[in-house]
């Protein structure tokens, strides 16, 4: 730098300042909310599921949602590789609960119903009822829970996809 002449020592500069102002362009554009990914999450599929007015929809006639017709069954949903799966519980007749299987302890994974009640996998003892409510600690929190509904044969599930 030394040896260099005023006018390479500015244009060095110029070139500097214009690398800057373009790298925090780039990254704003990356912050920026693309339309096309949220039309995609409000109607279409997420991971092979239905998505429809923002809600993820089971038909229980296919297959793999039949376990939701036997009332105190379960099934676990894989949403994305970083979250714990969503539990779908049939409670009743005429309802469906939906939550997280993240325990409110300690975070270790919950397995699916037995006889009514969902355990944490983690043997510290925390039990769950089908809605997800605490039976028994160590956790003292409920499940983080979703609005589900049944309407004929379908489960609707408002489920955060963003
Ligand atoms: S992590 Fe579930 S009871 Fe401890």
């Amino acid at each position: 730098m030394q040896n260099m002449q005023p006018d390479d020592l500015l244009n060095r500069r110029k070139f500097l300042s214009g690398s800057a102002k373009l790298l925090v362009m780039l990254s704003s554009f990356s912050a920026l909310p693309c339309a096309c990914t949220n039309k995609k999450k409000e109607e279409g599929r997420l991971d092979g599921l239905v998505i429809d007015q923002g809600k993820l929809v089971f038909d229980l006639t296919e297959s793999r949602y039949r376990a939701l017709n036997t009332i105190g069954a379960g099934l676990k949903i894989e949403i994305t590789r970083q979250e714990k799966p969503l539990i779908i519980t049939r409670v009743s007749e005429t309802r469906v609960a939906a939550f997280s299987s993240e325990c409110t302890h300690a975070g270790y994974e919950i397995l699916l119903p037995e006889h009514g009640i969902l355990a944490c996998a983690s043997g510290h003892g925390g039990t769950f009822d089908l809605e997800g409510r605490v039976l028994t600690g160590p956790p003292i929190s409920n499940l983080q829970s979703y609005p589900s509904q049944l309407t004929g044969n379908r489960v609707y599930v408002a489920y955060p996809l963003n």
